[in-house]
């Protein structure tokens, strides 16, 4: 029986496998595992391969996001590498430009030593992805919400491209988590994640997901999965494995509290503008609302200066200037010398991605809390 994504939270996989009736599941830290005889196997043989605890949690994350199989790796970027070793070299893949400065980098430098070519596109309109497909394009790579802008990319729409194609389309789902979005639902064949944000969500442990639904497609990156060994460790299996189990409360309140923030950053004389995909007056919002089911708590915002910029990291108390997003707590980032730091400048520039954007990863603290720390941070001093 299929339940509600609420209850999958909490119970997970449940499939009983504990002997002792354990309700947390327990934590396997044995690297090897004794088989009764020659030709007999228990399931177990090798950690890098599979481990109980690691297999609980990917169980949970497949029926999260509505998959058939999830791989759970040591980080996000694990992920991703698994994933990209799944191409040749001579083959093209095409990115959402505005997208996590880690992922470029990782085809900027492996990518190219191993031959591939990725092309950076605006993906939220489709024509210019159509466009963008050469005879060896073999992926798109989506990431919707985009990071740091937001941007949205219609995922119905770049799979039935993908298809016509005959490409893999692969979207990074780290910013909704599979609580506001599934993109395998939509056509997607494989979705990445981060599990360090919002599925781990304690700002305490590094993971990565990637998850499908055809079989071969997943037997592939099984191969990969267990050749290069970026296996997620039985004791931060289980620590994501607790954090998922309040993933649905958790993101209701990021979300609540994102809303309000929004609202009011829209009000303050020194902001700009600000970039949240909850927000009324977006001109994507029918699409936003047709694909997920909720907005997130990712806000990013422009001020007027870098001098504001400066001044609101220094001044922040509740809210910690730190990288990193998706944790109980809130964090400000300033994508230009962080998470983006390494995007080719000119890239950066016309993404809008400069030195007066701050990104803010709400937290699930009061909002009257957070806009106060806000609100001080943004005041004007006498000096
Ligand atoms: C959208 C997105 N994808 C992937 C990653 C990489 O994940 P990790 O830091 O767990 O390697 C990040 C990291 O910030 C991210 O923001």
């Amino acid at each position: 029986m299929a339940y509600a994504k609420e209850t999958t939270c909490v119970q997970g996989s449940n499939d009983g496998t504990d002997c002792y009736g354990a309700v947390s599941y327990p934590i396997y830290l044995s690297a090897t595992y004794a088989h009764p005889a020659l030709g007999e196997t228990t399931g177990y043989a090798y950690g890098r391969v599979a481990n109980p605890t690691r297999d609980q949690l990917q169980k949970t994350v497949a029926l999260l996001e509505h998959g058939e199989e999830a791989l759970a790796f040591s980080t996000g970027m694990a992920a991703i590498t698994a994933v990209f070793d799944l191409f040749e070299s001579g083959d093209h893949i095409i990115a959402t430009d505005d997208i996590y400065g880690g992922t470029l980098r990782l085809w900027d430098s492996l990518g190219k030593k191993n031959g591939l070519e990725v092309s950076s596109v605006d993906t939220t309109d489709l024509k210019k992805l159509e466009a963008a497909v050469r005879p060896n394009t073999k992926a798109i790579f989506l990431e919707t919400p985009s990071n740091p802008m937001m941007k949205v990319t219609d995922i119905r729409g770049a799979a039935e491209i993908a298809k016509a194609h005959d490409c893999v389309l692969i979207v990074d789902n780290t910013f909704l988590s599979p609580y506001f979005q599934q993109p395998l639902d939509l056509g997607a064949d494989i979705v990445v994640h981060s599990g360090t944000k919002y599925l781990g969500g304690h700002n305490d442990v590094l993971a990565g997901f990637t998850v499908t639904r055809d079989a071969e497609l997943g037997e592939r990156l099984k191969y990969v999965y267990k050749t290069t060994g970026a296996s997620l460790s039985p004791m931060d299996s289980w620590l994501v494995l607790r954090g998922i189990k309040t993933l649905a409360i958790r993101m209701e309140q990021h979300q609540k509290n994102a809303l309000a923030i929004a609202e009011w950053l829209k009000t303050q004389p020194k902001v700009r503008e600000v970039y949240y995909i909850g927000l009324e007056d977006r001109p994507d919002k029918e699409l936003i609302d047709r694909q997920c089911s909720g907005y997130g708590g990712m806000i990013s915002f422009r001020v007027d200066s870098r001098k504001t910029v400066e001044e609101v990291l220094k001044k922040v108390k509740l809210i910690r200037f730190a990288e990193s997003l998706g944790g109980v707590e809130s964090l400000l980032t300033f994508p230009a010398e962080q998470t983006h730091r390494e995007v080719p400048e000119k890239l950066r520039k016309k993404l809008g991605v400069d030195d007066t954007l701050l990104r803010l990863s709400v937290g699930i603290e009061n909002s009257n809390d957070l806009i106060a720390d806000l609100e001080q941070a943004l005041e004007e001093r006498e000096s």
